[in-house]
């Protein structure tokens, strides 16, 4: 850290901490634009005010989202407060809504908190040189300054601290224009895609090497999309003329710490958050824009799925332990509308599960020890069966079983039922016998998938375990012993303590642990399991099911790109009962959308 950086106390001059909203405006004429206006007081007289090109990381106070969001300053006021000790900052900011954080801000309340680190780091006028500065006349400014769309906030900024008329200013949007009320530019120019304001058309269509010669520019700032970075800069060296540039990325700490949003350049790799944003153009190297591939609209979808030769009318099941015997959400949702619904874990005696704390809530899931409670699987057959087989939905009935004896037992039962599928359930981590201890070693494993197959004919799907430290030889070895298709994963074992009470929180210390939060790890399973299994010769492959932190239609099309042909969606229903709905009809509209016909066109599309 830079030993400006922190004042003669050794306190950092940064802000952390929490601002009030004094207004959010959606923009006019803009659809996903807005202006948040936030008022901070800097309580000590050494924390830094935003000089145009800084940004913050901001984010709600109410956030459901972890990483705050990098947003260049647009505006900025000093205020001293009455008490004469403390100052208060009055900070604007353009914000595009384009996913969940940013929908916070734009939607938040007058009144309402949010949270703020910065201002980070550089600035424009740093690149400024002062010869340039003090040339820079009415009748013949040298400065040139661009933005595109959102980018326009940083350089507007910049722009309304510079003397009037001393700059020319490009401005480029789609449709409309924004945030060009604080500059006096000597000349502005606005182009957009849609002719709604200034010139139609794109940014060559008021800037380029003509105009740049012409205007004799003698520095271009710029901040706005990559594409339009990349040109500015060809036009810049064309013409020889220096070029800075604000550039964005992802980043989660803000401070050079994480090394999440570096760049590369001539110079080596950059941090966006400390080296930048700012950059001289020169070092930038842009990526080739990728060309997207024209996805032609398609009327109609068809969600249908065969999994082990059963016909699922869409790829969305319910999760073994979520959904009871399907008849529990009844009275919330149309569960006809399902693809399946595996039915609750059943042995062959009934169980009562465990003693003691059975879910604790944990960032992004929940841990929850069970214990199989069940009715047991003659039960199962008399009572729940036929009521579930009224249903649409393929029923689906979970085998779990303690001894190798019981989940023949079982499987026998189930055979001679009308089942039309079992799903065997080797990785239950939350009992003191069998359960995931048949899934964890490849060998114990082929034994019980093995005695299984060999006790039933029905179409067999087989629950594994993320316990597993060899995943792919367990599946592989379920392949070899006849399963027709695999669900993966189960929870994954996990511990929480209660510091009352110096104890675990749960009676058998582990539990599983499910939610959004286990999603990546769940993904990167079917993801290796996938790949394996289209190793094998085609005869031999099998579907995979994909399960584990499913909540909305984006998690369900990466389980399918993956390789899925299905998924299981559990947890995400405790939350919104809907939840599954809401996946069948965004998958619908995304494949219509993205030209997909059917599950079969997107599945695996991303193995290498
Ligand atoms: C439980 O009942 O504790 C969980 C069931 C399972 O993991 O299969």
């Amino acid at each position: 850290m830079d030993i400006a950086d922190i004042d003669a106390e050794g306190q950092g001059k940064l802000y952390f901490g929490r601002g009030s909203v004094t207004s959010v405006s959606g923009l006019e004429g803009q659809k996903d634009v807005y202006l948040l206006k936030a008022c901070v007081t800097l309580e000590r007289e050494t924390m830094k005010v935003p000089s145009p090109g800084e940004f913050y990381l901001l984010k709600s106070a109410k956030s459901s989202v972890q990483l705050s969001r990098p947003i260049s300053v647009y505006y900025a006021k000093v205020r001293k407060n009455i008490d004469g000790k403390t100052r208060s900052l009055l900070l604007e900011f353009l914000i595009l809504k384009k996913g969940v954080g940013t929908e916070e801000l734009c939607s938040a309340q007058t009144g309402e908190r949010i949270e703020l680190i910065g201002p980070l780091g550089n600035d424009f006028a740093h690149f400024l040189p002062g010869d340039i500065l003090s040339a820079s006349a009415p009748e013949e400014p040298s400065i040139c300054i661009i933005g595109g769309g959102i980018g326009v906030a940083p350089v507007a900024f910049f722009a309304s601290r510079l003397k009037e008329k001393s700059y020319d200013f490009y401005a480029s949007f789609k449709s409309g224009s924004y945030g060009l009320e604080y500059i006096s530019p000597a000349n502005l120019f606005v182009t957009t895609d849609d002719g709604s304001a200034g010139i139609r058309g794109m940014l060559p269509k008021a800037f380029n090497a003509d105009c740049v010669k012409k205007n004799k520019y003698k520095i271009i700032f710029a901040c706005g999309p990559s594409a339009m970075l990349s040109y500015v800069k060809t036009v810049a060296e064309e013409c020889d003329v220096p070029v800075f540039m604000s550039v964005e990325n992802y980043m989660a700490c803000g401070v050079g710490a994480c090394l999440g949003c570096t760049i590369s350049t001539k110079d080596g790799v950059k941090r966006v958050c400390k080296d930048g944003p700012v950059f001289d153009g020169r070092i930038i190297e842009f990526p080739a824009v990728q060309k997207k591939t024209f996805t032609p609209l398609v009327s109609d979808v068809d969600l249908s799925v065969e999994i082990a030769g059963i016909h699922f009318r869409n790829p969305i099941i319910a999760a073994s332990g979520t959904f009871g015997f399907g008849q529990n959400y009844r009275e919330l949702i149309d569960v006809n509308a399902l693809g399946g619904i595996c039915s609750k874990g059943c042995t062959l005696e009934p169980r009562d599960g465990n003693g003691g704390r059975r879910i604790v809530e944990v960032p992004g899931g929940n841990i929850n020890s069970i214990g199989l409670q069940n009715p047991g699987i003659p039960s199962f057959i008399k009572e729940e069966l036929p009521e579930m087989l009224k249903l649409s939905p393929v029923s689906i009935a979970n085998l779990a079983g303690s001894t190798l004896e019981s989940y023949v037992e079982g499987a026998k039962l189930l055979d001679d039922s009308p089942v039309p599928m079992i799903e065997l359930n080797i990785s239950c981590p939350n009992v003191k016998s069998g359960g995931q201890a048949w899934g964890i070693k490849a060998e114990a494993a082929r034994e019980c998938v093995r005695a299984v197959r060999s006790a039933t004919k029905k179409p067999l799907m087989v629950k594994l375990s993320p316990n597993s430290t060899e995943l792919l030889d367990v599946a592989l070895a379920c392949i070899e012993e006849g399963a027709d298709a695999l669900s993966l994963i189960n929870t994954i074992q996990a511990v929480s303590i209660d510091i009352e009470k110096g104890r675990p929180a749960f009676d058998n210390v582990r539990a599983g642990l499910c939610g959004p939060c286990i999603k990546p790890i769940a993904l990167r399973m079917v993801y290796d399991v996938a790949e394996a299994v289209n190793k094998l010769p085609k005869e031999k492959r099998v579907p995979v099911v994909g399960i584990g932190g499913i909540a909305n239609y984006k998690d369900a099309v990466e389980f399918i790109m993956a390789g899925a042909i299905a998924v299981q969606v559990g947890t995400a229903t405790f939350s919104n009962p809907r939840a599954m709905l809401e996946i069948i009809e965004g998958l619908k509209s995304f494949m219509r959308s993205h030209g997909y016909k059917n599950i079969e066109q997107m599945r695996g599309i991303a193995q290498g």
